[in-house]
């Protein structure tokens, strides 16, 4: 089935929460959603660049119900804190849509001592779906969408150098933790299903677009890509399309996973696309998992 936003009628009542909603794909997801009448919360690090979003979201969608909340995923304690805050105004979450990344950054350790990809992208967003799970389990088709990347498709888990502890490959630690994201994604879907739950579990990845994502990138080799990224790329209001199909589409399933179906995947409509074949290993996704629940502080008890 081909995923068209403006097929999708009104979804009023609906909160969806979006992480990284400030910049990049975040931001287009946002828009994306307030069309649908859906109120988003703004799951963002930074005040002032959160509401200079929330302006450009209104100037889009004047209608658009959004609300700023305080999330910085370098830090397990802020995960906890804004899940609480969340708690206690909202009795119901249709949508999580665990977008929030970084790719590539120097050596460096979050609060916790993750190793910042693995943190950021992987395991806050681990402890995150954790402590919202009682609300969305309680509210009629809600959805977990996580992000992956085309990066999944070399990365590997290396549990024994999950966190950088032995040597740091920037390259490594990003596919690992995108690898991570949909070995959650599937490993979730089938606890779920175990559990008799009806939350959807499904995931996503953007092709290639140019965000702030690239950030990171040496300035030689941005200035090799320039003249490919009109080839290779699309802007992030395309490159938003597979998120909002994986959050909205009708036919979703738990276990889904959308992506742009062009060349390579790199661009093109949003559909369904398979991932690569390591992110179904069962073993690793058990074992991922359980040592997220250790890292994190917690059982995840669905
Ligand atoms: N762009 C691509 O080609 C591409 C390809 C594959 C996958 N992806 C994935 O798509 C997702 C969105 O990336 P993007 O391209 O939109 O990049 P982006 O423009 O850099 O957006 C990333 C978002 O994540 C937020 N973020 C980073 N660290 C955070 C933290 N510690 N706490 C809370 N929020 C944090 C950023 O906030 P600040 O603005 O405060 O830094 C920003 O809002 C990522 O998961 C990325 O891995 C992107």
């Amino acid at each position: 089935m081909s995923f068209n936003l403006d097929n999708i009628p009104s979804q009023k009542g609906k909160i969806a929460i979006v992480t990284g909603a400030n910049s990049g794909l975040g931001k287009e997801i946002t828009i994306g959603l307030a069309k649908k009448d859906i109120k988003v919360i703004m799951a963002c690090r930074n005040q002032s660049k959160a509401e200079s979003a929330k302006a450009e979201v209104l100037s889009q969608v004047n209608s658009a119900d959004i609300e700023i909340m305080l999330l910085d995923l370098n830090s397990l304690n802020s995960v906890r804190n804004f899940a609480v805050a969340f708690g206690e105004k909202y009795d119901r979450l249709d949508l999580l849509i665990e977008n929030a990344g970084i790719m590539i950054p120097p050596l460096s350790k979050t609060e916790d001592g993750f190793e910042s990809q693995m943190g950021v992208n992987y395991f806050s967003h681990f402890l995150l779906a954790n402590l919202l799970y009682p609300l969305l389990n309680k509210t009629e088709g809600a959805r977990i969408a996580t992000t992956s990347s085309l990066a999944h498709e070399r990365g590997r888990i290396d549990f024994d150098n999950l966190n950088a502890e032995k040597s740091y490959s920037k390259m490594g630690a990003y596919g690992q933790s995108k690898l991570a994201c949909l070995l959650f994604a599937y490993e979730l879907k089938r606890r779920l299903e175990k559990a008799g739950s009806n939350v959807i579990a499904v995931s996503s990845h953007p092709g290639v677009s140019k965000t702030n994502l690239f950030t990171n990138i040496p300035k030689s080799a941005k200035l090799l890509m320039a003249p490919l990224l009109p080839i290779f790329t699309h802007p992030p209001k395309y490159a938003a399309l597979p998120t909002l199909y994986a959050a909205l589409g009708p036919d979703v399933k738990s276990g889904d996973y959308f992506g742009p179906n062009g060349f390579n995947g790199l661009k093109g409509k949003p559909g369904k696309v398979k991932s690569k074949l390591h992110s179904y290993d069962e073993a690793v996704a058990a074992k991922l998992w359980e040592i997220s629940e250790t890292l994190t502080g917690g059982k995840f008890i669905l």
